[in-house]
């Protein structure tokens, strides 16, 4: 392969995608960039260490918000500045090593300063996904680090473009493109794109390369993010013209490596699966999709998801029937279609009512 200029120098187009928290972290990302390649460590509430080497517990002693708060920042930036060090340490001065953070987390600009600032000349690049992060590229402009800012359309690139980076494009050292349908974690799917229905990547990627290339971005690598498994099966993506230069992010391959922190338990699931084990699925907090393995907790959830209705308090237009629910036998009123599933489902055992969101 070719090797590519990311973050200011020659490596190889392969790059360890940023896994939070703390499933990619400055040992995985410090053999990576070791490798000549590209290593991204989380600096979402990452672990630091203590004089004897151990990691120090995160435990909030603060009695207010306030205190807790202060507490949560000083943890992220001790964290982060102690895995950027070991990142740096293991890559012998080779490759290049990314720092992945999570916008919408609490106090992230405050952290990023205080990491950045702390750890200076150790992380040439920022990736950050979830949301809109427009203020990253004044922040990659001050600290002068390459930001990455990771899509998973042409259109959310042009929002990015138009409001942030076209004020700064020297900091675009890349644009990761995370296919939603295939990237491990959280998905980015748009309400108009159907779960079910993949479409394949690379004519998303092409009109993404034709968005950059209208801001004359032609030289701009983008990272192909999700699927990645075994470059034999993305030949056609290698020296293509039409896609331009392009870099390999895996996310899932890495965890089965050595330097994983996952557990060993984890690492054999990965490699047990079958097809059909992974799906996307609604269940994270976030809002987001995420892909997810199949277990028996998900399992448990899907069929709680069955088992939802719709209530009012008082009979409202199809809500006639009377309904006694929880332990004090409340009533609220449901369809009588939704009246007799309920009766079924509590005849069942399932007795207890949540109210979801
Ligand atoms: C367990 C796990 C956690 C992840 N956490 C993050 C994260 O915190 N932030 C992020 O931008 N991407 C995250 N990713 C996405 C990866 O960086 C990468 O883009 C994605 O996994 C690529 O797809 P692949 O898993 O098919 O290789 C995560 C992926 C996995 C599998």
């Amino acid at each position: 392969m070719r090797s590519l200029k990311i973050s200011g120098r020659e490596v190889l187009p392969i790059v360890e995608g940023g896994k939070g928290v703390s499933v990619s972290n400055g040992r995985s990302a410090g053999a990576f960039a070791a490798a000549d390649c590209v290593g991204t460590f989380s600096g979402v509430n990452s672990d630091a260490f203590d004089e004897n080497g151990q990691v120090v517990p995160q435990v909030y002693r603060g009695r207010t918000r306030r205190d807790r708060y202060e507490e949560l920042v000083a943890y992220a930036i001790r964290g982060g500045i102690a895995q950027a060090q070991m990142a740096y340490e293991q890559s012998n001065g080779r490759g290049r090593i990314h720092m992945n953070v999570l916008w919408e987390a609490a106090a992230t600009p405050r952290i990023l300063h205080g990491i950045l600032e702390g750890a200076k000349g150790l992380i040439h690049g920022i990736t950050c996904g979830a949301g809109m992060p427009y203020r990253m590229a004044e922040i990659g402009h001050s600290f002068g680090v390459y930001c990455y800012p990771i899509v998973s359309s042409a259109r959310a690139f042009r929002a990015l473009w138009r409001r942030a980076y076209s004020r700064y494009p020297h900091v675009l050292g890349g644009v990761v493109y995370e296919d939603p349908w295939l990237a491990g974690g959280h998905n980015g799917l748009s309400n108009s794109e159907d779960p079910t229905k993949p479409e394949p990547p690379q004519p998303r990627v092409l009109e993404l390369r034709r968005e950059m290339h209208s801001y004359g971005l032609d030289a701009v690598p983008i990272f192909m993010a999700g699927g990645i498994w075994c470059l034999r099966e993305w030949s056609d993506w290698i020296d293509n013209p039409e896609l331009g230069p392009i870099a390999f992010q895996f996310g899932t391959r890495p965890l089965v490596t050595q330097e994983s922190p996952v557990s060993t338990e984890w690492k054999r699931r990965l490699l047990a699966l079958r097809e059909g084990d992974i799906f996307l699925n609604r269940f994270s907090p976030t809002g987001f999709y995420s892909s997810a393995v199949r277990n028996k907790f998900l399992h448990e959830l899907m069929e709680r998801n069955d088992r939802q209705i719709a209530y009012t308090r008082e009979p409202v237009g199809e809500h006639t029937q009377a309904l006694r629910v929880g332990a004090r036998g409340r009533t609220v009123f449901v369809t009588p279609a939704d009246h007799q599933r309920a009766e079924t489902w509590m005849r069942s055992g399932f007795g207890e009512a949540l109210r979801t969101p």
